[in-house]
């Protein structure tokens, strides 16, 4: 049985891969203590073939509290938006008019951890346990990985206020999907999710006034 401090010693595991200079911490939040992570690079290839993937995609709510290897944390942050195409620093999923509004936000045991898919590594954001705070189902608090999607109205300014919200909900499917498809293909578990206390989460995230969360998607390893 896997037990939390494993959990915890898998994810320290994790930051120890790579300690790059640290960062100031988000604006209004407190220091994090936290190193930032350069995630190892995701294999050439990898995964089942489409057809197989898309026949093995499904929504999975039960989850064991195992944690992620860094390699597997890597070609799933990279599948869901990492960039695909470096000499223009474009990304795996579509977004409106190019606008890559939408930043991932990764809540594990030790922290909060935000995407940065130009240089590959996950960026301190909150130190403290918040999966539990990702969701208001109990699995929220036991999978290792929650992704927060977050966007940004800034990025959005040629959309019409009441229109942005469906445009960045579109944006996120993509990425949602694209999570799906790589958990489907390497045997992970994952579900995409509306249901949350978004506004209390955002409060936590210390999220700016033009930042609004739109969905997360809890991933992990299938409960045996
Ligand atoms: C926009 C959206 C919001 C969702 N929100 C939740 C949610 O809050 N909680 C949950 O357990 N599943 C959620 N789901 C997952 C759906 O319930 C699931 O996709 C659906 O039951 C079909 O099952 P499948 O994904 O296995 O095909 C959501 C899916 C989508 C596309």
């Amino acid at each position: 049985m896997t037990t939390r401090r494993d959990t915890s010693l898998g994810l320290l595991a994790v930051a120890g891969l790579a300690m790059l200079p640290g960062r100031a911490p988000a604006q209004g939040l407190p220091p994090t203590g936290l190193q930032p992570m350069q995630l190892p690079a995701p294999r050439d290839d990898f995964g089942m073939s489409l057809a197989q993937a898309l026949k093995m995609r499904r929504s999975t709510r039960d989850f064991a509290p195992r944690p992620l290897p860094p390699l597997v944390l890597s070609e799933l942050l990279w599948s869901a938006y990492g960039v695909n195409r470096p000499a223009t620093a474009d990304r795996t999923a579509p977004s409106w008019r190019h606008a890559r509004e939408t930043e991932i936000f990764a809540a594990m045991a030790d922290g909060t951890w935000r995407y940065d898919p130009n240089a590959h590594r996950l960026l301190p954001h909150l130190a403290g346990d918040l999966r539990a705070q990702t969701g208001v189902q109990s699995y929220a608090g036991i999978a290792p990985l929650n992704l927060i999607y977050v966007s940004n109205a800034d990025h959005l300014s040629g959309v019409p206020p009441q229109e942005q919200h469906r445009v960045a909900a579109a944006d996120t499917g993509f990425i949602g999907q694209n999570v799906y498809l790589y958990c489907a293909s390497e045997g992970l578990a994952c579900v995409f999710r509306e249901s949350m206390d978004q506004q209390r989460l955002a409060r936590t995230l210390g999220l700016g006034e033009t930042q609004f969360i739109t969905f997360a998607q809890t991933v992990g390893y299938p409960k045996a």
